[in-house]
C-alpha cells in the first residue's frame, strides 16, 4: 500500500541525472553551517540516524567528514531515498536509505542503540503532537549518552523574528492549521519530558536554531 504524505509544498527539489540524484536549494545553503555543528557535537563513532534525510545532499557530506559514524539515512518518500543512495555511492559508512515515518510510535524499538539523530527541517511541516511522538521516539532510539541535534526555524518565545518568517509560518499554517513554526520552549519541554538534558541552543544563520540534547 502507498503511503500519502500530506506535507505542504515548501521545498523547492530539482531532480537531475538518470540516477535520481535530487538538490535542494535550503540543503545546499545551510550546509557548512549545519556541518560545522556536527564538527562539535558528533561522537567520533558509533550509529548515526538521520531522521527526514531528503535530498540526501546533508548524510553524504555529513558520512564523508565523519568516517568514523555508520550513518543510517531515512525518508517515507521513496523518490528521495531513491536520491540518497545515490548521493550516497562509493560511501563505505553510508547505509541505504530507511523507509521510516518518524511521527509513527513504535521506531525507536527497531533502531535502538543510537549515538546521534538528526533532524533537520521537518518539525514545522508536522503538527504538535506528531512532533513530540517524534522526539519521544528519539529519546527512546538514543543510547546513553547520545546526541539529539535538531535544526529548523522555531518561533522565540511565541514570536517569528522576521517578516519572512512570519509570512512563511501564516503560509503553513493557511494549508494546514495543525502545523507551523513550534516554539523554542516548547521544544526544550518536550526533549525534558523525554529525559533529554539540553545541551545548547544554537543560533544559526537565516534565523533558525539548532538544539543540542544529550541522553543522559
Ligand atoms: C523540508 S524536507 C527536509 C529534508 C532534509 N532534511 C533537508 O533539510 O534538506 C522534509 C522531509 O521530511 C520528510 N518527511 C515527511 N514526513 C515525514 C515523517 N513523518 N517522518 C520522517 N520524514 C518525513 C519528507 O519526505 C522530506 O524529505
Amino acid at each position: 500500500m502507498t503511503r500519502k504524505l500530506s506535507l505542504p509544498d515548501t521545498a523547492s527539489v530539482a531532480e537531475t541525472g538518470p540516477d535520481g540524484r535530487m538538490y535542494a536549494p535550503s540543503a545546499t545553503r545551510n550546509m557548512d553551517a549545519i556541518a560545522a555543528v556536527l564538527d562539535t557535537h558528533a561522537p567520533p563513532s558509533g550509529h548515526a540516524l538521520e531522521i527526514a534525510s531528503g535530498t540526501g545532499q546533508h548524510i553524504a557530506q555529513l558520512a564523508a567528514q565523519h568516517p568514523g559514524l555508520t550513518w543510517q539515512p531515512s525518508d517515507p518518500d521513496p523518490a528521495r531515498r531513491r536520491s540518497i543512495d545515490a548521493h550516497g555511492q562509493g560511501l563505505p559508512n553510508l547505509r541505504p536509505a530507511l523507509d521510516l515515518d518518524a511521527c509513527a510510535p513504535g521506531w525507536a524499538a527497531r533502531h535502538p542503540g543510537q549515538n546521534l539523530v538528526l533532524l533537520v527541517n521537518l518539525l514545522h511541516l508536522i503538527p504538535a503532537a506528531a512532533a513530540q511522538t517524534l522526539i519521544a521516539q528519539t529519546a527512546q532510539a538514543l543510547a546513553p549518552g547520545g546526541r539529539f541535534i535538531l535544526y529548523g526555524p522555531f518561533l522565540r518565545d511565541g514570536e517569528t523574528t522576521s517578516d519572512g518568517d512570519a509570512r512563511f509560518n501564516d503560509s503553513l499554517i493557511a494549508q494546514n492549521p495543525q502545523i507551523g513554526y513550534k516554539d523554542d520552549w516548547d521544544v526544550i519541554d518536550w526533549l525534558q519530558d523525554n529525559w533529554l538534558e539540553l545541551v545548547q541552543v544554537i543560533e544559526m544563520p537565516a534565523n533558525n536554531l539548532c538544539f543540542i540534547a544529550r541522553k543522559p
